[in-house]
């Protein structure tokens, strides 16, 4: 059974941090919901751990669509967030309605993600009435990339703080079920946690928010050598793969690989009545190994 949003308030509701990581993929969805995770977030991330891009900007709704068909394909548990990518939801709330929609439709999220405080609460505000569950996003906003003169942290002064604490009212006010506050001084994500009333998701956020969110790809040190502040490399998958498949490679080339065990065989006499010749040892003539 798929994860509600009453069930994201429950564990809010019963003081258990909410785990919610990123996922584009059958493997990062399959290996999340394995470990229990109970809410996973197609984010447009994936322009850069998946595409490759430094920022976000490239990525599409019909990019961040096709990923999470993926995602709420392979899964049945986790509650499944799909980020609005740049500029499909900021034109119009008519032109966010329609973004949305797909998303929920194509996609088959059960929910929509999007970035913005107080300027977008009556977009936010327009989703929720027509039954679309929104998650607002503050701080820092990376598809504010270039706005903000890079993925800097925000609300370190009294009035981007007051301001930030502003937008999380906006956002809540406007019916968001959660919202993500990304790159925000510890003690300012607290005093903002404490005063909603819907979770809070930190990301570079501290220990005082309702849940934490990271990116998939940074936890097994799969995005290259940068390790975002905010990121804990739990493991260096990475180094491993590439070790892997330096050996393949290394197999390959001493004609190493493929050996019997990974080869499939022909019975001699089909052989010699193919060539006339003595059959040439390799592969294992077994019939159970077709
Ligand atoms: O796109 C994303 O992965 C995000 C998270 C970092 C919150 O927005």
């Amino acid at each position: 059974m798929r994860k509600t949003i009453r069930d994201i308030h429950k564990l809010q509701a019963d003081g258990e941090a909410i785990v919610m990581i990123t996922a584009y993929d059958a493997f990062s969805a399959r290996l999340s919901e394995a470990a229990g995770v109970p809410m996973l977030l197609v984010g447009d991330s994936l322009g850069m751990v998946v595409q490759g891009h430094d920022v976000p900007i490239p990525v599409t709704l019909d990019h961040i669509i096709y990923h999470a068909s993926i995602v709420t394909r392979v899964t049945t548990t986790p509650l499944i967030v799909g980020d609005l990518p740049f500029m499909s939801y900021t034109i119009s709330s008519k032109q966010a309605l329609a973004s949305a929609a797909r998303l929920l439709r194509e996609g088959g999220v059960g929910a929509v993600k999007l970035e913005g405080g107080a300027v977008m609460a009556p977009t936010i505000r327009r989703l929720v009435e027509v039954g679309i569950p929104v998650m607002g996003h503050i701080g820092l906003m990376p598809q504010s990339v270039y706005k903000v003169s890079g993925m800097r942290v925000q609300g370190r002064d009294l009035e981007s703080a007051q301001a930030l604490l502003r937008d999380a009212h906006a956002v809540e006010k406007a019916g968001a079920f959660a919202i993500v506050l990304e790159a925000v001084p510890a003690p300012l994500a607290k005093i903002i946690s404490d005063r909603l009333t819907i979770p809070t998701i930190g990301i570079g956020a501290g220990v005082g928010c309702d849940g934490q969110v990271q990116v998939f790809h940074d936890l097994f040190g799969l995005y290259g050598d940068f390790i975002p502040r905010h990121a804990k490399r739990y493991t260096d998958l990475g180094a491993q793969i590439t070790e892997t498949i330096r050996q393949y490679a290394d197999d390959v080339r001493a004609h190493r690989f493929p050996d019997d065990e990974h080869s499939f065989g022909m019975k001699d006499d089909i052989l010699r009545a193919l060539t006339g010749d003595e059959p040439p040892k390799i592969g294992t003539d077994d019939d159970a190994a077709d």
